[in-house]
């Protein structure tokens, strides 16, 4: 049976330049804050990965914090920001209601404390409310928080406008670029953000280490107490290997760039047109024009989504559902809903994420055996 991964959203194979960096690194285990010849020799993996990711998002190398993703990059902006209103410097975040749970768990805590929390809608394609935004940020904002590539409908948003409401009011925007990384050409410096986060894991590095790019000058405090590494703010010996194999990915990402996300958009291209010439009555979800380039978001009305994903896996193929049930929950897709989407259509719905190691092979595979299932799940379907 032929095996294809669909699920790039999720995590990403390591790429085998990243493999062999890890194994090259191996060797290497001094601690990069000792003083000697073995500290120096790890202190130069950091720094080179430093570089290469500064590189990849158009930072500086110095406006770079190694962390263990972007769940704690996320958290750790929401922590600044909560920081200021006690401080009385602002009295209000927004961020939107299709953010990652690292963002939508992270504001409702800090609702639960007593923070005040506004969270922007979306329109029917999934993209953030401009206008909305506009008006629900004011002067008394310390901290608006928009996602550059969602991660279940891959809709891009418009951070460029977002950053620039955000200033007009003098408060501080954050973006998690976490899908974005190695799919869109990301400019943190051009574009004038304050805060981005983003995981190794999702462009081909390895797992558990992630950055905070934090712009020169804006508010930082330490995520962690102990010793000085990350200039204090983020303590803990390095995690140097990963460090390195994400700087690995980082430069790999940056040099394929443009083909990698031309062949992506390709192959989610013939993967859309062949379920749609294929299966009859599917709504793809989510923006056509502004789509992270390996991301398809179908729903199969009359198909439930969780059997759709069980039957690909028995035919080998790796997908995910909208759905929460990965965590227990059978409630479909806030990130579809909050579109104004039918429930029964969130329930039905399937995202094919690609990467690097996809091919038109693949598709043709998943445009063979996918046909057959909906059908199948659909004659077994009451509705
Ligand atoms: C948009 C987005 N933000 C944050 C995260 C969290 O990343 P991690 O689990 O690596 O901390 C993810 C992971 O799915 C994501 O897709």
């Amino acid at each position: 049976m032929q095996s294809v991964y669909m699920d790039n959203n999720a995590t990403t194979a390591m790429a085998p330049e990243v493999k062999a960096a890890l194994k090259e690194a191996d060797r290497i285990f001094g601690n990069a804050s000792s003083m000697h010849r073995y500290g120096r020799e790890a202190a130069a993996l950091v720094s080179h990965a430093r570089e290469d990711l500064a590189a990849l998002v158009g930072c500086r190398p110095s406006e770079v914090l190694f962390t263990s993703g972007a769940t704690e990059s996320n958290n750790t902006v929401f922590d600044i920001a909560r920081h200021l209103i006690t401080q009385g410097k602002g009295s209000r975040i927004v961020t939107t209601t299709i953010e990652h749970p690292a963002i939508i768990e992270t504001a409702r805590y800090l609702q639960s404390e007593g923070i005040h929390v506004d969270f922007c809608p979306v329109d029917s394609e999934g993209r953030v409310k401009i206008d909305e935004l506009e008006k629900l940020v004011g002067d008394d904002v310390a901290l608006v928080s928009v996602m550059m590539g969602n991660n279940e409908s891959g809709a891009v948003q418009d951070t460029s406008s977002a950053v620039r409401i955000a200033h007009a009011h003098n408060a501080l925007f954050h973006t998690d670029v976490t899908q974005a990384v190695g799919k869109l050409p990301i400019d943190f410096e051009k574009e004038g953000f304050d805060y981005m986060s983003l995981s190794g894991h999702k462009f081909h590095g390895p797992k558990g280490v992630g950055a905070l790019i934090a712009r020169k000058g804006a508010p930082l405090m330490p995520f962690l107490h102990g010793g000085h590494q990350e200039n204090g703010l983020r303590p803990g010996t390095y995690n140097t290997q990963a460090i390195y194999g994400m700087g690995i990915a980082a430069k790999l990402a940056k040099k394929d760039l443009e083909t990698e996300a031309a062949r992506l958009w390709s192959l989610r291209e013939m993967l859309r047109k062949g379920i749609e010439e294929s299966i009859d009555d599917v709504v793809i979800n989510g923006s056509q024009e502004h789509c992270l380039p390996g991301t398809l978001n179908v729903s199969f009305p009359r198909a439930e989504g969780e059997s759709i994903l069980l039957m690909l896996d028995m035919a080998g193929v790796a997908v995910s559902t909208g759905s929460a049930c990965a965590t227990g929950s059978l409630e479909p897709s806030y990130v579809l809903m909050a579109t104004g989407m039918d429930v029964e259509l969130a329930h039905g719905s399937i995202r094919f994420s690609l990467g690097r190691y996809n091919t038109q092979e693949d598709v043709r595979y998943v445009l063979r055996v996918l046909p057959p299932i909906i059908k199948k799940l659909r004659e077994m379907s009451t509705r």
